[in-house]
């Protein structure tokens, strides 16, 4: 028997009560990580940084420095470079020149760099985590076993694709050099998903970190060129948002990876339109985080305080809106503050804190300003007691009640520790709810019934799902938004695919310029043919526009005509303009059942779009030659050309398939392919029925719903197509088409908010303007800014590349086990 034991036994009743006197009031003495490397890091670097460049510490050519200071103090922690175009340039210069030697180095070659750069994060894991909790203000407890385990994960998994990309992306190249720019809420973590996948498959970096937390990259770049990382491979330029312009605007950039504010997301998409310049964007989120009333409560309760608390609620993902089956609502709010009373805001450094500091006093104050909002609007509030410390960004674990799905706070990302609550009472209104959001980046559903949780994880509008789990990472796992929360995925093979390009697609040559002149004469036509001229026959015997299934008649009733090669009158198609796009929008979004129904039947219905192409192929053939002017045999080719396509992607329908991911815990993750929705498409005049199948039939196979706009100078091609749609057993409004002006057509796509993708090919200012307005609802695009595809090769015009762009990849995060 022990001491303690016998002396309860002995005196049993005070012992008891003065034991749990103790207890209640017993409180957490400070547990500090000690600070010591960090600060002689940083004194060592007193005088200010300079911009990492290739290889070295650069002093900043502008000669301007700023101050960053520690969010928990509001102390002065380090003075650094404010980055001006000329260290931009030289950042760019420096990775260009590395380059070529980087990618020459080979897979294994690169493995084994990325391989030292992840012992290098673990060899330095302290350091780097005590520095990140001081630049951030974030809880030492969160960079000790999370940001820095998961950055080295980030190597790890990239050394191995480095390792596999000959083989496992060999019809790929590299983009070349890339522009990255990263937030100030996990710059470790963020810097590590950016530069991993980049620098694994042969492409150098220019990094630029946020203004407000710039520490960790920099010595991340230090420590990375002493473990041997060859000078150029990875530049770090430090700066605002100006250097981050500059960065967007270089020329010499292949490509931009931003992550942040959906509102500067906007303005480098519409900077970077029609540059050619690839884009991905991990933007903002307000999150649902669904309780039915099966869940395990605890379980659940301790999931909002990781889903909103984790990161003082400065993520991006956080689950920040939390939907409970009305049920449970009541005992679930107040087990929540039960366990909100419990958690204890500090100094970053204290290993015993739950949470830190907000990252500045201007996020403390917009915090502030939307929690008051909310309670203007009609909420609730409810914060932890306990004291904060003093100086720093503090702010209470909040906890908004009775909040209205429109009001300020339900539809607006706080990006603090604030938790707003609505209630539902079925499952349909739980997936109602938590789809009213412009945003799609994650979500939670908490059930015990398992068939009800995976059913409603295919319903959610976002590009994770954790079942009974929050806030989960991995780099195997894809992480990345639908609608407005951004496009691409960062992590898995679907993250390395964007810092890809197709070997064929890389080689494509501007469209000839007797091409590009055709279709400048053509938009002329098409803009006389828009209403302007008193001499267009009014509507007759005229190919009419395919909308919902059916044939109608354009809306401004006019027509134009389409000329044969020889030059005489082939026919006349309408003129679609701005309500005939919107008609055919809605016939999309309706023909919702396509997008739910079985790859089986998609299949099924490529095949037998094919047979009746088929069966109509002299016709087809014939039309082509007379208005093409190639020779029969060659039309011929091309109608069998887009048979063959037709038939591969029927194949392809229910072979695209996702992936089951197992990530470091007992669980999966399913990476689901999802069909993004509806899809705009506007098809170039080259091979006009092979280039017209060719981009109609993937998005068809995936399960998209299609707005087309036939290559104006042969439409006659795709209308005659109307009859083949129309044989087909195709449900109304999976394909509908829309005549006209390329060009003006392909704007009024591009800026329509119920329009979630758009593809074009074309003349190159059909795809500046299709990427310059996409910026409204943040739409996907794929675009050829001019260059010419070769729609008979199939390594350039058939297959994965295409089906890619055709879908969007949701993981599905499944925990077992008790
Ligand atoms: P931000 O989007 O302005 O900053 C992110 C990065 O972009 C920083 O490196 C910044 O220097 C850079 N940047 C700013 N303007 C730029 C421009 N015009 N061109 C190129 N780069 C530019 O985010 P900020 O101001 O730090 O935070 C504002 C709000 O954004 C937050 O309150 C939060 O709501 C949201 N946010 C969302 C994040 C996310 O991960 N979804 C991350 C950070 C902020």
């Amino acid at each position: 028997m022990s001491p303690m034991s016998s002396s309860s036994t002995n005196n049993n009743s005070a012992a008891g009560s003065s034991v749990a006197r103790y207890f209640d009031t017993m409180d957490y003495g400070p547990a500090p990580e000690s600070d010591t490397d960090a600060r002689e890091w940083l004194a060592r670097h007193a005088e200010g940084f300079g911009h990492f460049i290739d290889g070295r510490f650069t002093p900043a050519s502008g000669g301007v420095h700023f101050d960053t200071a520690e969010p928990a103090t509001g102390q002065r922690l380090a003075r650094v470079a404010q980055g001006c175009a000329k260290d931009v340039d030289a950042a760019v210069a420096a990775a260009r020149a590395a380059q070529p030697g980087w990618h020459a180095l080979g897979g294994h070659g690169r493995a084994r760099h990325l391989y030292a750069l992840a012992r290098m994060v673990q060899r330095h894991a302290r350091l780097l985590a005590v520095v990140e909790a001081l630049d951030n203000g974030k809880p030492i407890r969160e960079t000790r076993d999370l940001d820095v385990p998961l950055a080295a994960r980030h190597f790890y998994h990239h050394a191995g694709w480095a390792q596999l990309q000959e083989r496992e992306f060999a019809d790929q190249v590299p983009l070349g050099v890339v522009g990255q720019i990263i937030p100030w809420n996990f710059p470790l973590l963020m810097l590590a998903w950016k530069i991993a996948p980049a620098l694994a498959l042969g492409n150098t970096v220019v990094l630029k970190p946020a203004e407000l937390t710039p520490l960790s990259a920099l010595l991340f770049a230090e420590l990375a060129a002493q473990a041997g990382l060859p000078g150029g491979v990875l530049n770090v330029v430090t700066g605002d948002g100006a250097t981050g312009a500059a960065l967007v605007a270089h020329e010499g950039v292949d490509k931009i990876a931003f992550t942040g504010s959906t509102e500067v997301g906007r303005l480098i998409r519409a900077a970077t339109a029609g540059t050619g310049k690839s884009l991905t964007l991990e933007l903002g989120g307000k999150s649902p985080f669904i309780v039915f009333d099966d869940a395990d409560i605890d379980a659940a309760v301790e999931g909002v305080v990781d889903a909103i608390w984790f990161n003082q609620g400065q993520v991006c993902c956080a689950g920040s809106r939390l939907l409970l089956q009305e049920g449970i609502a009541d005992d679930f709010i107040a087990r929540l503050k039960r366990r909100m009373q419990t958690l204890r805001v500090g100094l970053p450094l204290d290993k015993a804190i739950d949470m830190g500091s907000l990252i500045d006093p201007t996020q403390l104050e917009r915090v502030r300003s939307l929690v008051a909002a909310g309670v203007r609007e009609g909420a609730t509030c409810y914060q932890a007691p306990g004291e904060l410390p003093p100086g720093g960004s503090f702010f209470a674990p909040t906890l908004l009640t009775g909040v209205q799905p429109a009001s300020t706070v339900a539809t607006e990302e706080i990006f603090g520790p604030v938790m707003v609550t609505m209630t539902f009472r079925t499952p349909d209104e739980a997936v109602a709810l938590a789809n009213n959001t412009r945003y799609g980046l994650a979500a939670s559903v908490w059930s015990e019934t398992i068939g009800l949780a995976l059913g409603i994880a295919p319903q959610l509008q976002a590009g994770v799902v954790w079942v009974n789990a929050t806030n989960l990472f991995d780099a195997g796992v894809g992480f990345g938004g639908y609608r407005e929360s951004g496009y691409g995925r960062e992590g898995g093979r679907e993250g390395c695919y964007e810092y890809l390009k197709p070997r064929a697609w890389a080689q494509r040559k501007p469209r000839s310029a007797n091409v590009a002149a055709a279709v400048a004469a053509n938009e002329a036509a098409a803009k006389t043919g828009n209403g302007s001229s008193p001499a267009l026959p009014a509507i007759d015997r005229t190919a009419k526009l395919f909308i919902g299934g059916k044939q109608v008649r354009p809306d401004g009733e006019l027509s134009r005509p389409v000329f044969a090669a020889g030059g005489e009158r082939a026919g006349e198609v309408g003129v679609g303009n701005r309500k005939d796009i919107r008609n055919a929008v809605a016939a999309a979004r309706a023909a919702a059942s396509w997008s739910s129904a079985t790859p089986h039947r998609r299949a099924q219905a490529l095949y037998y779009l094919a047979e009746n192409l088929s069966a109509r192929a002299g016709e087809f053939a014939a039309r082509i030659a007379s208005l093409t002017g190639v020779g029969a045999q060659a039309a011929q080719a091309e109608v069998d050309a887009s048979v063959g396509r037709l038939f591969a992607y029927g194949a392809w329908a229910d072979k695209y398939e996702g992936a089951v991911h197992v990530p470091p815990l007992r669980g999966v993750a399913l990476a689901t392919v999802e069909a993004i929705g509806v899809v705009g498409v506007v098809c170039p005049d080259e091979a006009p029925l092979l280039s017209f199948v060719s981009l109609l039939a993937p998005l068809m196979a995936m399960g998209n719903r299609t707005v087309i706009v036939p290559g104006e100078k042969h439409a006659l091609v795709a209308t005659d197509f109307y009859q083949v749609l129309e044989t087909s057993d195709l449900p109304a409004g999976v394909v509908n088409l829309v005549t006209g002006p390329a060009a003006s057509l392909a704007r009024t796509l591009a800026e329509h908010d119920d329009v979630d993708a758009l593809w074009v090919f074309g003349a190159k200012e059909l795809s500046h303007d299709a990427e310059l307005l996409s910026v409204g609802n943040l739409k996907r695009t794929l675009v050829d800014h001019g260059l010419a595809t070769d729609w008979h090769d199939p390594a350039s015009a058939e297959g994965p590349a295409f089906l890619r762009h055709a879908t969007q990849v949701k993981n599905i995060w499944i925990p077992y086990g008790e």
